[in-house]
């Protein structure tokens, strides 16, 4: 496999080997990392984040710390950004500054892509818009195949607001290549209207879909990229489609629960779901930093 100054963009941007290769290289990290053993030096990522991330930015931040990679971090906040500066001018101008890759979280869907056509380095998509998170995805597959092994034929369950997911565009297209069978599930508002063309099942009941699930995957609402008319109210959004204790005694002993998070208490899920001990949503922010270490490690070509 050569993942070596390639840029990630999404999911297709991978072959199925390419995905298995980087799920079996996190595990093997995770079996022998040591803390604070760098694993190669002298080179450096530039984060530019230009919307909120606290599981993204920091495990981009510690994989970087673990491994001898300098992370440059620009503060969107204090960025020339807020003077009217282009997002594009902005990356030139970054990568003038001589990092080895960029991480880019835009609000804007396809804005990693088009920065990757104008910049010579690699690029690593780390959420944009409603389009893609490739990162995201490589992580929960990585986290389901630690818990379930082989994917194949494994029935994923993933609730909530598909229509302006990222986490679910990425997960699906990844989980299809891995060969799960994927369910969406959410009130018809909130699944976009060509979603069996992706190639999965689609639900609007969760108490029916929830029993035969290997995997149930809650998305965050995403209040602020939806209009008003999506749902009746958060409330009713909750009664319907949260997983809560009661809906949780539904789901197999053997399955796993997950969220990408932030997760939005009592909504998604309430708090006893995630203390039951099927829920792996830190094991998946754990998981995280390791294949992001794996990632940097690929795509910066350097030794294990
Ligand atoms: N899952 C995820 O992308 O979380 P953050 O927005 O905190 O990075």
């Amino acid at each position: 496999m050569n993942l070596q100054g390639r840029s990630l963009l999404d999911i297709s941007d991978l072959s199925r080997e390419e995905i298995i290769f980087l799920i079996d290289q996190a595990k093997i990290l995770k079996s022998k990392q040591k803390d604070d053993s760098p694993i190669f030096m002298g080179k450096s990522v530039a984060l530019l984040f230009f919307e909120p991330s606290t599981r993204t930015r920091t495990s981009f931040e510690m994989a970087a710390m673990r491994t001898g990679v300098r992370a440059l971090n620009l503060d969107f906040n204090q960025s020339s950004a807020q003077k009217g500066e282009t997002i594009f001018d902005t990356a030139k101008n970054i990568e003038a500054l001589k990092p080895n890759a960029m991480v880019i979280r835009h609000y804007g869907s396809g804005i990693p892509l088009l920065i990757s056509k104008q910049i010579k380095i690699p690029v690593i998509n780390a959420g944009d818009g409603f389009h893609a998170h490739p990162t995201q995805a490589l992580l929960d597959a990585f986290t389901m195949i630690e818990a379930l092994g082989d994917l194949k034929n494994r029935q994923v369950l993933i609730v909530g607001d598909i229509a302006h997911s990222r986490v679910a565009r990425s997960n699906i297209q990844c989980l299809r290549l891995l060969g799960a069978k994927v369910t969406v599930c959410g009130p018809p508002t909130l699944i976009p209207p060509l979603a069996t063309e992706l190639g999965v099942k689609v639900s609007h009941n969760l108490d029916r879909s929830i029993p035969e699930a290997d995997v149930v995957m809650a998305l965050r609402m995403q209040t602020e990229r939806q209009n008003s008319f999506q749902v009746p109210s958060l409330k009713e959004y909750s009664t319907r489609f949260g997983i809560t204790s009661e809906r949780a005694k539904a789901i197999k002993d053997t399955a796993i629960l997950m969220h990408p998070g932030p997760i939005n208490r009592g909504v998604e899920m309430t708090s006893s779901v995630l203390r039951d001990p099927r829920s792996l949503v830190m094991g998946q922010v754990e998981n995280g930093v390791i294949m992001r270490t794996v990632l940097l490690r690929e795509i910066l070509g350097l030794g294990k």
